[in-house]
C-alpha cells in the first residue's frame, strides 16, 4: 500500500466520486441515499465550499481514485465547533488499508483545525466494517436512532451516532 497518496479533492473529481457513491449505494446498509438520488453537481458545489470552510480529499493509489473523505463544518454559530464526516472508499479497493489512511488525515488536519472541538458520524447498525473502522479511531457511540433507515426490501434498520472528540 505504499504507493497510496492522500490530496485535496478538485471540482474535476465530482463525477468519479459521484458514480463511485452510487456505485456504493446499490449494496443496501451503507449509504443513507439510494443510488437515484446521486447528483455530480451537488459534488461538485461540496467540494467547492468545503475546499473554503471543511477538509474534502481523495485518496488515489497508482494515479486512480479509490476513495475520499470529508469533514463538513456545521454552518450554526453555536454549532460551528461541530464538524460531519462522511467517508466512502470504492468497490473494489475495500479492505486494503485506505480506510485507515483517509481516517488519519481526517483527523491529523481535525487536531490542528482551530475551533474544531467534536466529530459527529452516523453508521448504519449492520454496517460493522465501518463501526469498527470509527471505534479504532477513538470514535465512541452517542446514541441509537430506532427505524431510522428504510432498505429496499421493506425492512428498517438503525443508525448509530458516533462521536470524536478533539482532546484538550
Ligand atoms: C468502512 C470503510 C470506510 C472501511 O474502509 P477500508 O478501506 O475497507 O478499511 P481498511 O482496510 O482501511 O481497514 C481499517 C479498519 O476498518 C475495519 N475493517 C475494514 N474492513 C473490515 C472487515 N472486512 N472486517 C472487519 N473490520 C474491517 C477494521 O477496524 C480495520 O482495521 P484492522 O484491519 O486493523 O482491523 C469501507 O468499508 C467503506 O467505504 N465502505 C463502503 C461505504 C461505507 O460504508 N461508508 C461508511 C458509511 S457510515
Amino acid at each position: 500500500m505504499n504507493d497510496l497518496a492522500i490530496r485535496n479533492a478538485s471540482i474535476t473529481d465530482a463525477v468519479l466520486l459521484c458514480n463511485a457513491e452510487r456505485e456504493t449505494a446499490r449494496t443496501p446498509g451503507l449509504l443513507i441515499s439510494r443510488p437515484s438520488e446521486f447528483s455530480s453537481k451537488s459534488f461538485e458545489e461540496k467540494i467547492d465550499v468545503l475546499t473554503r470552510e471543511g477538509l474534502y480529499v481523495v485518496a488515489e493509489r497508482s494515479g486512480l481514485v479509490v476513495g475520499h473523505a470529508l469533514l463538513e463544518p456545521n454552518r450554526l454559530e453555536s454549532l460551528a465547533h461541530v464538524y460531519s464526516l462522511t467517508i466512502v472508499v470504492h468497490p473494489n479497493n475495500l479492505g486494503q488499508g485506505v480506510g485507515q489512511a483517509l481516517m488519519t488525515v481526517l483527523l491529523e488536519w481535525a487536531r490542528a483545525r482551530p475551533g474544531l472541538l467534536k466529530i459527529e458520524l452516523r453508521v448504519r447498525e449492520t454496517n460493522s466494517h465501518a463501526r469498527r473502522l470509527y471505534e479504532k479511531f477513538g470514535f465512541v457511540e452517542e446514541g441509537r436512532l430506532e427505524k431510522r433507515i428504510l432498505l429496499p426490501d421493506g425492512t428498517f434498520i438503525a443508525d448509530i451516532t458516533m462521536a470524536w472528540f478533539a482532546p484538550d
